[in-house]
């Protein structure tokens, strides 16, 4: 196994805000240590910052961007064991740069982040619509030709594919999970459809018109509690069991200053929060369009 050795600078910040903080006001502390056969590589050095007050999510998103450069992403263990290790192990949470973004869609066929927001000249979501039920509906598909659908991508619908080579969409009337459906398509055909235009929801209306299908899947998707708050990915999770539930609107993720465990909770509650400063690595190819308005 080949050793890639890792050096962390961390660096315990007290806010110098609350003058009756329990804890010390400022303590600097610096730890190094090894790491080996990491999967997803984290940026080489970065300092982590412990913030001793407590804030919404967003607003502590705005503090660490303001005096650091974001709320951590957390790509490892080592990097979890070690935010604990400069927090005050008290039995509260603490705020990271985990969020699941309900508005972090992209296209089978290009992988892309961009925004799809409530309106939209020519993607419609149904009214109340995406509302992400138990956190689980993160494909969609198409209903009554026009209006779009949140659903859990293991349900079975009949769906559209594209085929680049003779520019048709064609409706396959067998019904399949998204994925399975995706397969097919990149299979058979180029993907699932996009819609991309005015002309192109059209041709599409026009396929489906007189199918009498309920719920057709297109290629619209998005990775749950992808990105991060610094627009970087993590393929380590370490939630604590049966969580994320999505209990009510739980789109933010603090962590357990005592066990390190995650769980889904409101963006609104207050917790302390965890910031680094460094280099944020590969965000480019999400950066460029994940917060493109249309
Ligand atoms: C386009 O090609 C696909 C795959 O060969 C075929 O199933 C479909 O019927 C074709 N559509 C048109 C309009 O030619
Ligand atoms: C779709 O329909 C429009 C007319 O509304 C047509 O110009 C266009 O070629 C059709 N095909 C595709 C692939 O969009
Ligand atoms: C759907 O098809 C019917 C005939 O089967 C036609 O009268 C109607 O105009 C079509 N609707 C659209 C939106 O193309
Ligand atoms: C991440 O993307 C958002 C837009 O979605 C942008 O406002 C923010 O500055 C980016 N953050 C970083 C650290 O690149």
């Amino acid at each position: 196994m080949t050793t890639i050795v890792i050096f962390i600078f961390v660096s315990l910040t007290f806010s110098v805000i609350h003058p009756r903080a329990q804890f010390p006001q400022e303590k600097k502390n610096f730890v190094s240590f090894f790491s080996g056969g990491l999967s997803t590589l984290p940026p080489h050095s970065r300092e982590y910052h412990f913030v001793n007050q407590k804030m919404t999510w967003t607003e502590a998103q705005s503090y660490c961007r303001e005096h650091f450069t974001d709320l951590v992403t957390i790509y490892n263990s080592n990097i979890n064991q070690l935010l604990l290790s400069i927090s005050p192990r008290i039995d509260d949470s603490a705020w990271t740069g985990l969020y699941n973004d309900r508005y972090s869609w992209k296209w089978s066929m290009e992988g892309k982040l961009f925004y799809v927001g409530s309106t939209h000249e020519f993607l419609i979501w149904a009214n109340g619509q995406p509302d992400c039920v138990k956190a689980k509906e993160y494909c969609v598909a198409l209903q009554g030709q026009t209006q779009m659908y949140d659903r859990p991508c293991g349900d079975s619908y009949p769906f559209l594919c594209y085929n680049a080579k003779n520019t048709s969409y064609i409706l396959v009337m067998e019904s399949r999970s998204w994925s399975a459906a995706q397969s097919y398509c990149r299979t058979y055909h180029t993907d699932l459809t996009s819609i991309r235009s005015k002309e192109e929801k059209s041709n599409i209306t026009l396929t489906l018109n007189g199918s009498g299908v309920q719920y057709v899947w297109i290629g619209l998707y998005r990775d749950p509690w992808a990105p991060w708050s610094d627009n970087t990915t993590s393929t380590f999770t370490n939630w604590m069991p049966s969580q994320p539930d999505n209990g009510n609107s739980e789109y933010c993720g603090p962590m357990h200053l005592m066990s390190g465990v995650w769980a889904d909770g409101s963006c609104t509650d207050r917790h302390y929060f965890f910031c680094f400063t460094g280099e944020v690595q590969n965000a480019n190819s999400v950066k460029s369009c994940h917060h493109v308005k249309h």
